[in-house]
């Protein structure tokens, strides 16, 4: 939802020419948060002024405005210090077009210029109170405030500094944010900071920093102001300043180079040393030197922020020789499942760990009830392992849609485990739902794929799923990864049940031929397009099946759905007789999975019931399944597996599916229409 990137380099010359591509390829990796608009700001050849670029659509229209506008010598004369910011936008409050495109200036001077990711909820009552003081808006967004604000604050505080002004503004602000905030009026600057909304910052130096952590420092008193009381323009207001305690000293290098970023993917290329910043964090670079402030002190604050090093590679966000991400993650699903199983599952002594949660393991034993929370692909995750989870933990399963369990207030206790499952780990419905449960006292357990992302920062404990970046907005491989690690937290909580150990022993089994059987589905990938063929020009598809089949139902329509436009439905095999039977007939596509499982007689007597109704299914079938395949003669066998993994083979033909319709139609498989992979609003 909206990708911020910043660039700052200090000392170190780079080109306006230089800069601006470091800005577009920061942009492109964070292409799938949001496409509908993008801008950037830099200064011009003077140095006087700010100017912006913007274009509605993708970051390759905003490339050749680029090449067009900033053209010429003065371009590609190195500048010792220079600060860029970018945007690419996934419209909330007004509709995406050049005009609400960020970065959101102050001024017609561009004095302020700002980008945002996340919604400013109480903008209205800040607009209202900046008109009254004469400022004209010319967007509909609610980031505008903000830059405005900012200035009015510079208009009537001239004592402060760049970041004090920033500080005073996000007091002012409700709702969720990242910002990165560049100004004419204090050239070289650059002040970021985030609430509810992800936000890093890379460090890169030309030796090894000297330090891996930056202290934290508090103004002594960050008062939030009041904005009603102006000051007198000839006597200026002086504010209580936020000195800064002198203990600690922020970090200062000779030559640095520092990037802020929405998420790590945009700057691994640059520099793997970053800091996650954390809610109401106000990062400042000034003379190169990088401080971190809190808006208000609390007990348990930390007394500084850690550099981590990430340990992504470069590789891991490129297309490789695929056509498409979502293509290449299908594709990766052999290895990725097996790095969610690494280092937890022993087979030979048929033991697993998981590091992240054992401790809490007794704790969730004596719960009364799991819940399991998530949104889209997430979701189903939940619903493809809630049977086994019933099954090895004995205990009630509850699996939420994170928007309808806020909506329903529902009842939580403090001995809930509530598990909260998200790839980005930055959905905000499910990030809300968590601080509900937590709140209520529950244990909070986070399923993610996202080292430092909010969910896993205030999770009690979790599962790294481990599945590697995912870029494509539509999840595949993150879904069979949410997958393993459920089964591996099933399993763990079985471990001392004797009665257990013949089922925990044949699961572990089929564990370990999962990454062959998953090479093995990907073979029917020209089989899979050759059925694309047949439905790329249909209207519809219904995906029926049952029981650990239900949730490929769910996710293969969601994954038709979200990539071809297409309407798909997923439907519970059982309720075919309760309404969806009569959509079914010769003309009407439709997508039946019949496995050797518990319901297999249950699903035989759907596939009766559409074929006599003149249906002609294509069936996902257990390998040499004649009986089954005879109903049908387009069929796709996949090989046999235990029957609550059967859901992780299933999936990936839906996906290739999809994925070939989605080409055949002419779609943009990584980037769906209106849809971003993170969202970050609720
Ligand atoms: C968006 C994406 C979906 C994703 C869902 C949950 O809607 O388009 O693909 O499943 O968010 O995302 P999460 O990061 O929480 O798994």
């Amino acid at each position: 939802m909206c990708g911020i990137f910043a660039y700052l380099n200090y000392l170190t010359p780079k080109s306006r020419q230089e800069v601006l591509d470091l800005l577009v390829t920061g942009l492109k990796r964070l292409e799938y948060r949001g496409y509908d608009s993008t801008g950037v700001a830099i200064d011009s050849p003077d140095n006087k002024n700010i100017v912006m670029v913007k274009r509605t659509g993708k970051v390759k229209v905003l490339e050749e405005a680029i090449q067009e506008h900033f053209s010429g010598g003065d371009y590609s004369e190195p500048v010792l210090t220079h600060i860029g910011i970018a945007h690419t936008r996934w419209a909330t409050h007004g509709v995406p077009c050049e005009r609400n495109s960020h970065p959101h200036r102050s001024d017609d001077g561009n004095g302020f210029v700002v980008v945002h990711n996340g919604i400013i909820t109480n903008y209205n009552d800040v607009k209202t109170f900046l008109a009254k003081r004469g400022y004209e808006f010319e967007s509909d967004t609610d980031t505008e405030v903000f830059a405005k604000l900012v200035h009015h604050l510079w208009k009537t505080h001239p004592t402060y500094s760049f970041r004090e002004l920033v500080e005073q503004a996000i007091l002012q602000v409700e709702g969720a944010f990242a910002i990165a905030v560049k100004s004419k009026h204090f050239p070289g600057e650059c002040v970021a900071s985030r609430r509810s909304s992800p936000l890093l910052v890379g460090i890169k130096t030309k030796t090894r920093l000297a330090t891996d952590h930056i202290p934290i420092l508090y103004g002594k008193d960050d008062k939030k102001q009041n904005l009603d009381q102006d000051a007198d323009p000839g006597k200026p207001q002086v504010l209580p300043r936020s000195e800064s305690t002198s203990e600690f000293m922020p970090l200062e290098e000779k030559e640095v180079e520092y990037f802020f970023a929405s998420d790590a993917s945009a700057v691994i290329e640059h520099t793997n040393r970053v800091i996650y910043l954390e809610d109401d964090d106000v990062a400042a670079v000034r003379d190169g030197t990088l401080s971190i402030h809190r808006l208000k002190k609390s007990l348990d604050d930390p007394h500084a922020r850690e550099i981590t090093t990430l340990k992504m590679e470069i590789q891991q966000i490129m297309k490789g020789n695929y056509d498409y991400f979502m293509q290449k993650e299908i594709f990766e699903q052999p290895d990725s499942v097996v790095n969610t199983m690494r280092g937890r599952v022993r087979f030979d002594g048929n033991a697993i760990v998981l590091g992240g949660i054992k401790d809490y393991i007794p704790e969730i034993k004596r719960c009364r009830r799991l819940m399991l929370i998530g949104c889209g692909t997430s979701y189903h995750s939940a619903v493809a392992t809630r049977q086994l989870l019933e099954e090895l933990t004995e205990l009630p399963v509850m699996v939420e849609l994170a928007s309808d369990f806020l909506d329903r207030n529902t009842p939580i206790f403090r001995d809930d485990v509530c598990f909260f499952i998200s790839q980005s780990g930055e959905t905000a419905d499910t990030l809300m739902a968590l601080r509900y449960c937590k709140q209520r006292g529950a244990l909070i357990v986070g399923i993610t794929n996202t080292v430092g992302s909010s969910i896993c920062r205030e999770s009690h404990c979790g599962v790294h799923i481990n599945a590697g970046p995912e870029i494509g907005v539509a999840s595949t491989k993150a879904y069979t990864s949410q997958f393993i690690s459920l089964v591996m937290f099933a399993l763990v909580m079985s471990e001392d049940r004797l009665s257990l150990q013949q089922r925990r022993l044949e699961i572990l089994q089929a564990l370990s031929k999962l990454a062959d059987q998953i090479r093995e589905v990907l073979k029917l990938d020209t089989k899979v397009q050759e059925l694309a063929k047949d439905l790329y020009q249909h209207k519809s598809l219904l995906i029926m099946g049952r029981g650990y089949n239900f949730a490929t139902c769910l996710e293969g329509a969601l994954k038709v759905k979200e990539l071809t436009y297409m309407h798909s439905e997923g439907i519970m095999a059982g309720e075919l007789k309760h309404g969806p039977l009569a959509l079914v007939d010769d003309s009407m596509p439709v997508l039946m999975i019949v496995l050797r499982d518990p319901v297999y007689v249950k699903c035989m007597n759907a596939l009766q019931q559409v074929t006599s109704r003149k249906g002609c299914p294509i069936i996902i079938c257990e390998e040499g399944d004649e009986e089954t395949q005879a109903f049908s003669s387009r069929h796709l066998e996949i090989p046999r597996t235990v029957d609550c993994l059967q859901g992780i083979l299933t999936v990936i033909p839906m996906q290739l599916l999809s994925y070939h319709i989605a080409v055949l139609r002419g779609c943009d498989v990584d980037c769906p229409r209106n849809l971003a992979k993170s969202v970050t609003v609720e």
